[in-house]
């Protein structure tokens, strides 16, 4: 009987986790860190990172959302003003707390944050100088990564210090796109950096996903940003493009996320798909066919274009 037990244990694991179904992935937890990255100021990097962290955590998964940009705006967006902020990135990099030590609680029960207090010029200078270290975030990363569903870490618009760092302790990168001609170079430079990551420091490096934000679908410039997209990255384009939405920078006016601020507005239905989308692909990806999907459906909705 024990025999039998004990086999059948085994087979349900060999099971699980060779197929990684739904139930394996509500058993175990998905341990993803996940950067939002590019190399262009404005294009939604922190409004994609603070609005899938909410979005993932309203799906019962454990997230937690480090801002490693100096200018710490996913912070504020959760209304973390300075006094609330007990201790932050900074602190990590000094080594004066450990990463335990920095994280701080939301409102939401499965979302927590490690916050970055905006600092002035020179700090921000020491704080570039201690970035040489690419292991102290990778380092913290690990321990406690085990702890969370989802990672998600917001970058800083450049290529150099805490975004390195970033896809240094990554598993997949996101890389918000905003429709304009000079958003193709900055894909490019992306993922080329990437492969020198990869070639280097992360060989486990992944793109996850090219993301469209602030995308107008109904003008011919956006539609030749995705369409040149689709066809030089196929693979990596996701469905969800994220509309230019009004809503989004109202939001910002009462230190909330859009999803928060109206769940209705076209901008948090978009990242809640995307969410929905990503959840998708990392823990049912067995059953998609990962090597893309159908041109017409994706381009359906912009057949009015004008
Ligand atoms: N879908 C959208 N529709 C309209 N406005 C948007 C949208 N997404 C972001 N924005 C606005 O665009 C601006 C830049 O967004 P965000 O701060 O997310 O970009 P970023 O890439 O993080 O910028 P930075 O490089 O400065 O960190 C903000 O004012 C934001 O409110
Ligand atoms: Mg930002």
């Amino acid at each position: 009987m024990k025999f039998i037990i004990a086999f059948l244990i085994l087979f349900i694991n060999i099971y699980f986790i060779k197929y990684q179904t739904f139930s394996y992935s509500f058993i175990y937890m998905q341990n993803l860190v996940i950067s939002v990255a590019a190399p262009k100021g404005g294009v939604g990097k922190t409004t994609t990172a603070v609005n899938i962290a909410v979005g993932l955590s309203n799906k019962g998964k454990k997230t937690l959302l480090i801002d490693v940009d100096p200018s710490g705006y996913s912070s504020s967006a959760f209304g973390y003003d300075e006094e609330k902020i007990f201790a932050n990135v900074i602190d990590l990099y000094k080594q004066t707390k450990n990463v335990q030590e920095v994280i701080h609680r939301t409102q939401f029960p499965n979302l927590e944050i490690i916050p970055f207090e905006r600092i002035n010029y020179n700090e921000e200078v020491i704080f570039n100088r201690l970035t040489s270290d690419k292991t102290v975030l990778r380092s913290a990363v690990q321990e406690i990564k085990f702890l969370y569903d989802y990672i998600i870490l917001d970058c800083p618009p450049f290529l150099y210090g805490s975004t390195v760092n970033s896809l240094v302790a990554s598993d997949y990168l996101i890389i918000p796109v905003k429709s304009s001609k000079f958003s193709l170079e900055a894909v490019a430079k992306m993922i080329g950096f990437v492969e020198e990551i990869k070639k280097t420091e992360n060989p486990g490096l992944k793109v996850d996903g090219l993301l469209l934000t602030m995308h107008e679908f109904n003008t011919k410039a956006s539609f030749h940003v995705k369409k040149e997209l689709y066809r030089l990255y196929p693979n990596y384009l996701y469905k969800t493009a994220i509309p230019k939405n009004s809503k989004v920078a109202e939001s910002t006016f009462y230190n909330k996320p859009v999803i928060l601020f109206d769940d209705h507005a076209k901008a948090s239905v978009a990242y809640m798909n995307l969410v929905d989308e990503i959840i998708e692909k990392h823990e049912t990806s067995h059953l998609m066919n990962l090597s893309g999907f159908e041109h017409s459906d994706f381009f359906e909705e912009e057949i009015g274009v004008n």
